[in-house]
C-alpha cells in the first residue's frame, strides 16, 4: 500500500510532484494547526510529514502519529519540533541548510544598514507629513551610525554568519566573533562573547535557539554592550530577550534595531518594540525571496523521497537514527 505523507501548507513550485509519483500526498490549506484538520484516526494512518516552522511538532502530535516514519521540515531552524522525541522513536528529521545562506545574510545585513542610517524612521517621517519647511534637512538632521570602518561583532559563525562576515568586509568592518562551538573563520577574529559585546559598534546574531541559547542576549549581556550600538537578529526570537532590548533602547544605551525573528510570531500588538522608533521591524522574512523557498521545498522534498525509499535524508538533523542501535 502506499505511503501518506501530509504536507501542511501549499509549496511553491511543482517539486510536490515527484513525491506524489511515489505517494498519496495530502496538502492542507494551512491556516489551522494540523490536529483541527485531521481526526486522531486520520493523523494515525500518516507515515510521513512535511512541516513549516510555523508548525509546532510536538509530543501531543507525536502521539497522534503512531505509524509516523519521517518529518521534513522546510526550514532550517527546527526549534518548533520535539527532536529528542523524534530521536527516541527511531524518526529521521530533515531541514534544508545551505541554500538560505545568502538570501538571509542579505537581509541581516539590509536590517543593520537600515537600523543604523534611520531608514525606516526616515520613510515614516515622509509618510506622516513631518518633512516641511520647518523641519527640512540641517546638520543635525536624521544623523546616524557611520557602517564603514565599524567594528560588528558576529554571534555564531555557521554559515549565514561567515555570510555576514563577508558583507561586513566589503563594507570595511572590521569583524569579531564568537560561537559556541569555539570555530575560527579566516577574516574574522575570534573573541569571547563578553569581548565581543563590549567592542562592537553592531552585533548581528546567527545561531541556532536551542536550551543553551535562549535568552543568551538578556538584560545582563545588553548592559555590557558598547554604548550606542546597534543590535541585529534575524535568526530567531528567544535569543534575544525583546524586554530587556527595549529598554536599552529607551534609555538610550543602544542606537537602534533591526529585528526580524520574535519571541512569538506573529508579534503582538503590545510588544515593547513596537513603542521605539528606531526599531526596524521585519515579519520574519529573512529567506523570502522566491527562489530561496523554491529551493527549500526542493531540498524538503529530498529528503521527504529519500525516506519514502527507506535511505538516509541528504540533510538529517538527527542521523542518530539510522545508526545500527537505534533499530
Ligand atoms: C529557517 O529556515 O529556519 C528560517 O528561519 C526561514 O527563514
Amino acid at each position: 500500500m502506499l505511503k501518506r505523507v501530509l504536507v501542511t501548507q501549499p509549496l511553491p513550485g511543482d517539486h510536490l510532484a515527484a513525491l506524489a509519483d511515489l505517494c498519496n500526498v495530502e496538502v492542507l490549506d494551512g491556516t489551522r494547526p494540523l490536529c483541527e484538520y485531521l481526526s486522531q484516526a486520520e493523523l494515525g494512518t500518516c507515515q510521513g510529514l512535511i512541516c513549516l516552522l510555523t508548525d509546532a511538532i510536538d509530543h501531543s502530535l507525536l502521539e497522534a502519529m503512531p505509524n509516523l516514519e519521517f518529518v521534513s521540515s522546510v526550514s532550517v531552524g527546527v526549534d518548533h519540533i520535539d527532536v529528542p522525541a523524534l530521536t527516541e522513536r527511531g524518526i529521521p528529521l530533515g531541514n534544508t541548510p545551505g541554500v538560505l545562506v545568502d538570501t538571509t545574510a542579505d537581509t541581516a545585513f539590509a536590517l543593520l544598514l537600515a537600523a543604523a542610517r534611520r531608514v525606516a524612521e526616515g520613510d515614516r517621517f515622509i509618510r506622516a507629513g513631518n518633512w516641511r519647511l520647518d523641519n527640512r534637512w540641517a546638520p543635525e538632521f536624521f544623523v546616524g551610525r557611520d557602517v564603514s570602518g565599524a567594528t560588528l561583532g558576529v554571534i555564531g559563525l555557521g554559515a549565514i554568519g561567515q555570510a555576514m562576515a563577508r558583507r561586513a568586509a566589503g563594507f570595511d568592518m572590521q569583524v569579531l566573533g564568537w560561537t559556541p562551538s569555539g570555530r575560527e573563520v579566516p577574516g574574522v577574529e575570534a573573541v569571547s562573547l563578553e569581548e565581543l559585546l563590549l567592542r562592537s559598534d553592531f552585533v548581528s546574531v546567527h545561531l541556532a535557539l536551542t536550551a543553551t541559547t535562549r535568552n543568551l542576549i538578556d538584560a545582563g549581556r545588553i548592559a555590557t554592550m558598547k554604548p550606542g550600538a546597534v543590535l541585529v537578529n534575524s535568526a530567531r526570537g528567544g535569543i534575544v530577550s525583546e524586554l530587556a532590548l527595549a529598554e536599552a533602547l529607551d534609555t538610550g544605551r543602544l542606537f537602534a534595531a533591526g529585528i526580524d525573528v520574535f519571541e512569538r510570531e506573529p508579534l503582538p500588538l503590545d510588544s515593547p518594540l513596537l513603542q521605539h522608533p528606531r526599531v526596524v521591524l521585519t515579519p520574519h522574512l529573512g529567506s523570502a525571496t522566491r527562489l530561496t523557498r523554491e529551493k527549500m521545498v526542493e531540498v524538503a522534498v529530498a529528503n521527504s523521497i529519500a525516506a519514502v525509499q527507506s535511505q538516509p535524508m541528504l540533510h538529517c538533523v538527527n542521523p542518530q537514527v539510522y545508526e545500527p542501535s537505534q533499530n
